[in-house]
């Protein structure tokens, strides 16, 4: 496919940025979705140096109005997406007693609200049209939670459970919703969230790190032959596999080999 719309969160770093520069490498049209104008203006230049045509939308995607308003201008210049990437996400990872009512909703509003609302605004076009795929970047925590990251957890539930949801409400229309979650990537994910690598579960652990580019080569697999759930690499198949098969022993497995509560503090 080429010479079509993406609509791509998070594109001012990690995952969504290297997905958007891999779409626009293919000929795409790009809107950039992020708060963050500067790293998206250097992300749109290397983009149009490829020869594509990126949008910035420098924005808050967990606020409806600002996408809504968003979503007109993208449709009276460009068009329905064909595709929209929902790989914007934030979160700390912190045990649910220190975890306060602020960060609970910094963590809901991405990836959770950002995917709902910047989906929301296009589905019924899309719908319509009778096409579109929507890829949801999610992570092994929506299927086996780990000790210490509550708030983060919580939100790729939410982000999962929308997915499932979309699964059953889209059968029939022509649009698909994916859901793809990885190990550890190396983007800016862990600086901006100190403490979280080290409670990574030691399962994961086991894992190799992919690079931002892999990941978006697995959402680009993903868009041209969209599956419900996409796990990369492959061993973390096989913890979804254990899980499904004994998810008491792998809660459990996950739990002793996982982060531990500093006693005292
Ligand atoms: N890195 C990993 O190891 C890994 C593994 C599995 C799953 N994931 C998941 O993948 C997602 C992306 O992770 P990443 O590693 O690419 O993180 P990242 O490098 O920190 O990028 C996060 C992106 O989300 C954007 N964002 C956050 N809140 C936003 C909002 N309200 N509106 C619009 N954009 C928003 C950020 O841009 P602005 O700050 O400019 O808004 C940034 O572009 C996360 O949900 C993460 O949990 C990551």
């Amino acid at each position: 496919m080429s010479g079509q719309l993406a609509v791509v969160t998070g594109a001012s770093s990690g995952i969504g940025a290297a997905t958007a520069e891999a779409l626009g490498a293919r000929g795409w049209t790009v809107v950039l979705v992020a708060r963050r104008q500067a790293p998206l203006d250097a992300l749109a230049i290397r983009i149009a140096a490829v020869g594509a045509d990126p949008v910035v939308a420098a924005l808050d995607a967990a606020d409806p109005d600002t996408v809504a308003a968003m979503a007109d201008g993208i449709r009276a210049e460009h068009g329905v997406p064909d595709v929209i990437v929902n790989a914007a996400g934030v979160g700390g990872w912190r045990w649910p007693e220190d975890t306060t009512p602020a960060e609970m909703e910094n963590s809901l509003d991405a990836p959770f609200r950002a995917a709902f609302h910047v989906t929301q605004a296009f589905l019924g076009d899309m719908i319509a049209r009778g096409s579109g795929r929507i890829v949801h970047v999610g992570s092994p925590a929506a299927i086996q939670p780990w000790p210490g990251a509550t708030a983060y957890t919580i939100s790729r539930w939410a982000l999962r459970g929308y997915h499932e949801a979309l699964r059953q409400d889209l059968a029939g229309t022509g649009v698909t919703t994916s859901h793809v979650a990885f190990t550890e990537v190396t983007t800016p994910y862990f600086d901006t969230n100190p403490g979280a690598r080290e409670r990574r579960p030691w399962l994961g652990r086991l894992a190799r790190t992919l690079t931002p580019a892999e990941t978006a080569e697995v959402i680009l697999r993903t868009i041209d032959r969209p599956r419900p759930q996409v796990l990369h690499p492959a061993m973390l198949r096989v913890l979804v596999v254990v899980h499904r098969m004994a998810p008491g022993v792998a809660t459990w497995f996950v739990r002793i080999t996982g982060a531990k509560r500093a006693v005292g503090s």
